[in-house]
């Protein structure tokens, strides 16, 4: 069942543009939802409208069946975390998990019951005696996650919670965000533009662009099932190659021919017409290196090689067009090794070239 349904939400600010038109967006009750889209494509804006933040310029919405479009945000029954973690700077980490619960007039016994128990689950309870400026960025993050907790509310609101943390604490926190979800298992929107927090975190990914969905679906559907170039593009890293092709017939079986590539394609696999021009993407896993005479070899050079540990990152150019692909790093070419490389038949994406909308596959 639906638990927060957003319907026809739009959204003008004061300039009159439109950041987000006729937007709907159903989150079933317990689902962990990640809004992901690059810079400026409208998250903060929806977030910031379900939490009572911003106005709803026009639609709907419900959460837990209730019309709230007029509720304050104290009414919404919202806990909301953003990423400058918005700590009170007089106040003592204790002090600062409990503040809603004070606005709540709870008893002393139950407060302190509460801001123990959040504390226990973000390993922050040695920090109570101490002012947010005595602590790390991640420490502050835990102390507003654990003051998102200690209210019990029926949904949790994540604006780019990780982002001002390094690298190391940032995969840290993304795992026990995910734990503190499995226990809990509040309804929760989340909202980043890293694509691995989105993988990682999400039941649900919904990707938007200008203030639409692109795409939604699982980490899965959007990985492997990619609808549109900028979604395989902003899935993935490293990012998907991306080659320009014409179909060509040989015989009864389609051929893509592009700028340094022949290649036949499966002839089951897409509904494909000759002298169509479409886009291959190819993931940089999904390319094997094989023998000259192999069926589906494409001849190349190595231009650069990145150890990366366990797998080398080789780069490429077919043509005019640069692509890379990952191999074991003891299995690695050498700098300008000439090599044949082939697309795995069963993960390529072809993309329709106007419109950048992706072919289905007719089976599989
Ligand atoms: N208070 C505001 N007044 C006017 N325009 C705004 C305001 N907040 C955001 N915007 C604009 O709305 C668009 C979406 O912003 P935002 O929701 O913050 O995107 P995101 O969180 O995805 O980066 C941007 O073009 C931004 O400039
Ligand atoms: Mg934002």
């Amino acid at each position: 069942m639906e638990f927060i349904h957003i319907k026809d939400f739009r959204k003008i600010y004061d300039d009159n543009v439109a950041v987000l038109n006729n937007f709907n967006l159903d989150v079933r009750e317990n689902e962990f939802v990640v809004l992901l889209g690059p810079s400026g494509c409208g998250k903060s804006t929806l977030l910031r409208m379900i939490a009572g933040l911003e106005n709803i310029t026009a639609g709907d919405l419900y959460i837990a069946g209730k019309r709230v479009n007029d509720a304050r945000p104290r009414e919404r029954n919202i806990a909301m975390v953003f990423q400058n973690y918005a700590l009170y700077p007089h106040m003592n980490v204790y002090d600062n998990i409990a503040f809603g619960l004070r606005r709540m007039k709870m008893s002393e016994g139950e407060m302190q019951r509460r801001v123990e128990d959040a504390s226990g689950l973000l390993g922050i309870s040695e920090f109570h005696r101490k002012r947010p400026d005595q602590l790390s960025g991640g420490q502050q993050q835990r102390v507003a996650i654990a003051r998102a907790i200690v209210k019990t509310p029926q949904v949790f609101l994540f604006d780019e919670p990780l982002s001002n943390l390094d690298a190391k604490l940032r995969n840290s926190l993304r795992g026990e965000i995910k734990k503190l979800h499995i226990k809990l298992n509040t309804t929760t929107i989340y909202v980043t533009h890293d694509q691995l927090e989105a993988m990682t975190l999400a039941d649900r990914i919904v990707l938007m662009r200008n203030g639409k969905i692109e795409q939604a679906g699982t980490p899965d559907e959007i990985y492997n099932k990619p609808e549109s170039m900028f979604t395989a593009g902003f899935i993935g890293t490293p990012q998907i190659n991306f080659f320009p092709v014409e179909i060509q017939g040989e015989g009864n079986r389609p051929v893509a021919v592009g700028d340094g590539l022949r290649m036949p394609l499966p002839p089951e696999s897409f509904n494909l017409n000759i002298g169509q021009k479409v886009v291959i993407g190819i993931r940089p896993s999904h390319i094997e290196m094989v023998g000259r005479n192999d069926g589906g070899a494409v001849a190349t050079r190595v231009d650069m090689l990145e150890n990366m540990g366990e797998e080398t990152l080789v780069s490429f150019t077919l043509g005019s067009t640069p692509g890379v692909f990952l191999v074991l790093s003891d299995r690695a070419p050498n700098r300008s090794e000439e090599i044949f490389i082939r697309f795995m038949p069963n993960k390529l994406h072809v993309f329709v070239h106007d419109s950048s909308v992706s072919l289905r596959r007719k089976i599989g």
